[in-house]
């Protein structure tokens, strides 16, 4: 049964109020300039023994440069696991910070670079280390199971990692050995795993700026538009979003979702970075962008994330000119960060699992 947060910890189970930024407008670049920034990134990239490693939600420019010049583009698991595999001594994170310190984090030896070390995630603003190691202190009897999207001190607090492509296995894991569960720091995310698995979880109050925003009476009135539509959903939408669902998944399983469903429209409720390559995977078929705040358009983030945004091909040139933007991770505290983070690696290669086919999950109760 889900566990109610008590009024008494009401205030250690919730971050800070998170300042939304305004994301950066670059300067518009003709073809012809895009294409001579690319083609000096790639030399630079292979000059510096360098591999671009970046997230779906980020510019088409940098996914698109990542594959030509043998990095990669993924989820947050795979993210990880293709910096450990790489050979390349320097790893170029275009994504957000928790995806960087989690590269350094496995790859100590290895030099990590951002194109903004400003880039966050409201999930980890959201869960300060020293509240949420206060939190864990006051439930000694649950095992702590954090979500990437934290900070490397959070991490170190916690006994497992989890993506948003592994949570549910692992969850069902440690639920068939009886645990009891302390998540953080995504609320909707550790609602949908609780529902799922029947798990005890006892959940910090995190969200996602991003996802926060779809909503699900507006996504009712689309579904209408769209009877033919099948829904596509990552799990860190609210609940009423996540019911109307045919498929929910991280990044690369709503991708792979998106070219294996044989309907001819998708409902896309993510970031909309990941439209270049759903496109690419599911050519010829309608994606339709979920809709984020319905009459009134009060969204903060219109489903795009204002610190993916922070990356571009202007300051991932900048940084492998300066290398000023690195990760660096205390090494007492990589110690005890590294262990969690481990145990999913070694999880999900016991599972064989890469992130497709992951577990899509049909979601919808009608
Ligand atoms: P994925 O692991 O599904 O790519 O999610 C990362 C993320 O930050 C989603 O908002
Ligand atoms: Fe964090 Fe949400 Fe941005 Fe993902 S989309 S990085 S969860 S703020």
């Amino acid at each position: 049964m889900p566990t109610a947060i008590p009024e008494s910890l009401r205030d250690h189970a919730t971050g800070p109020r998170i300042q939304v930024p305004q994301p950066p407008q670059w300067p518009a670049l003709s073809e012809a300039r895009k294409d001579t920034k690319k083609r000096r990134i790639a030399q630079l990239l292979a000059e510096q023994d360098a591999v671009l490693v970046a997230h779906y939600y980020t510019d088409a420019d940098l996914q698109e440069l990542a594959e030509e010049t043998g990095g990669c583009v993924a989820d947050s698991l795979e993210m990880a696991r293709f910096g450990s595999a790489s050979p390349a001594n320097t790893l170029v994170v275009c994504g957000v910070r928790f995806m960087g310190e989690t590269a350094k984090i496995i790859n100590p030896e290895k030099r990590v670079l951002m194109p903004d070390l400003a880039a966050t995630c409201s999930l980890d603003e959201g869960c300060p280390p020293d509240t949420f190691t206060d939190f864990c202190d006051r439930h000694p009897d649950r095992t702590v199971v954090v979500y990437a999207n934290t900070g490397v001190r959070v991490k170190a607090r916690a006994d497992w990692v989890v993506t948003s492509s592994i949570a549910l296995p692992v969850i069902e894991h440690l639920h068939r050995q009886g645990q009891k569960i302390l998540w953080a720091p995504d609320k909707h995310l550790g609602r949908y795993i609780e529902r799922m698995t029947g798990a005890d979880m006892l959940l910090w109050q995190g969200t996602c700026v991003v996802h926060e925003e779809f909503k699900g009476f507006a996504l009712e009135g689309v579904r209408r538009l769209h009877p033919d539509a099948a829904v596509l959903v990552h799990p860190e939408s609210p609940a009423d979003v996540v019911e109307q669902a045919d498929v929910v998944g991280s990044t690369a399983q709503l991708i792979d979702a998106a070219s294996r469903l044989p309907n001819p429209k998708l409902i896309v409720a993510t970031d909309q970075g990941i439209f270049w390559k759903m496109r690419c995977s599911a050519p010829g078929k309608k994606l339709i962008a979920a809709p984020t705040a319905g009459i009134g358009a009060t969204c903060e983030s219109c489903a795009h994330c204002p610190w993916m945004a922070m990356n571009a091909l202007q300051n991932l040139e900048q940084v492998l000119l300066t290398g000023d933007q690195e990760i660096h991770v205390d090494p007492e505290i990589r110690e005890r960060a590294v262990r969690p983070i481990r145990r999913l690696l070694a999880f999900a290669r016991d599972r064989h699992a890469t992130a497709p086919p992951g577990v899509p999950v049909r979601a919808r109760s009608e």
